[in-house]
């Protein structure tokens, strides 16, 4: 045996070089991973006898700037994953990473103004409320960042502009369809200027004309360089997006990677 195959066979020598590859493929992961999922549990009512396993084991890495879908028949944990991605939720066990940074540590209010910075969420029924026009419910998150009445109104009447519904700002969501309301929450989710956008089952309740202006808005949120992560049991959106997981019964059973944008 020579020098170099002795060095390489040293128990010390391999423990170095593993060291040095592991620590090379975080360093590729983190600069690459925008958010990474690590072995994500969840489990309602944990230990009682209503006990909900409904996410197992769950782990996959979202790059920045890439539109990503989650698919899945119903029940298969969606809602459930993407909240936990977007911070609403926490885990039961496993680790999230965002920027690198584990927010498994968070506190609630650390939580909550790393989502008011770079989250925004539309959620399947809107959550838009009921009595506020479309502007108001367009700045409700600027209002915890103490901008006043004026700039809130600007902002939020610039971004319904940009969704084609400025001569809807005054309207409750009460007076709009479904396309529109879903406008307004994404206009919503958007006001902060989040980097990342989460919209749950976006398709579900709109019809089609509606989900290829909704394909548009996406696509051109993505050009701006913003992360897209969708919840969709169709394959509407899917078929936009780089990558698709599949999501049975609380487990990732596939994943395909489209490499690259290809909306
Ligand atoms: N708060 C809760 N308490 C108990 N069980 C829950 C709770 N929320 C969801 N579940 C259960 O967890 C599982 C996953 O639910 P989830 O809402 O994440 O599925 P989904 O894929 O979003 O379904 P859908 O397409 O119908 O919206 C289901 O079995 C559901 O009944
Ligand atoms: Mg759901």
């Amino acid at each position: 045996m020579n020098n170099s195959e002795d060095r390489a066979q040293s128990p010390e020598h391999r423990t170095q070089s593993t060291e040095h590859r592991i620590k090379t493929e975080e360093h590729i992961t983190q600069s690459h991973a925008l958010i990474r999922c690590d072995g994500i549990w969840k489990i309602y009512n944990e230990g009682k006898p209503n006990e909900v396993r409904a996410l197992s084991e769950v782990s996959l890495s979202v790059e920045r700037g890439k539109f990503v879908a989650i698919h899945g028949p119903s029940g298969s944990g969606k809602t459930t994953f993407i909240s936990i991605i977007g911070s609403l939720e926490r885990p039961s066990r496993g680790t999230i990473t965002i920027d690198g940074k584990n927010i498994a540590g968070f506190s609630d209010a650390a939580l909550s103004s790393l989502r008011r910075r770079r989250i925004g969420f539309v959620f399947q029924d809107y959550n838009l409320i009921p009595g506020l026009c479309a502007w108001e419910n367009v700045s409700v998150p600027l209002i915890p960042e103490g901008i006043a009445k004026k700039q809130r109104k600007e902002r939020a009447a610039g971004l319904l502009k940009t969704f084609g519904l400025d001569g809807r700002a005054e309207h409750p969501p009460e007076e709009m369809s479904g396309g529109e309301r879903q406008r307004v929450a994404i206009a919503r989710a958007l006001v902060n200027g989040p980097d990342i956008l989460i919209l749950d089952e976006p398709t579900s309740n709109i019809d089609k004309e509606s989900v290829s202006g909704l394909t548009d808005i996406l696509n051109s949120l993505k050009a701006e360089g913003r992360t897209i992560i969708v919840s969709t049991h169709q394959e509407t959106l899917s078929g936009n997006a780089d990558v698709v997981y599949e999501l049975t019964k609380g487990r990732i059973t596939g994943h395909k990677d489209y490499n690259g944008p290809n909306l």
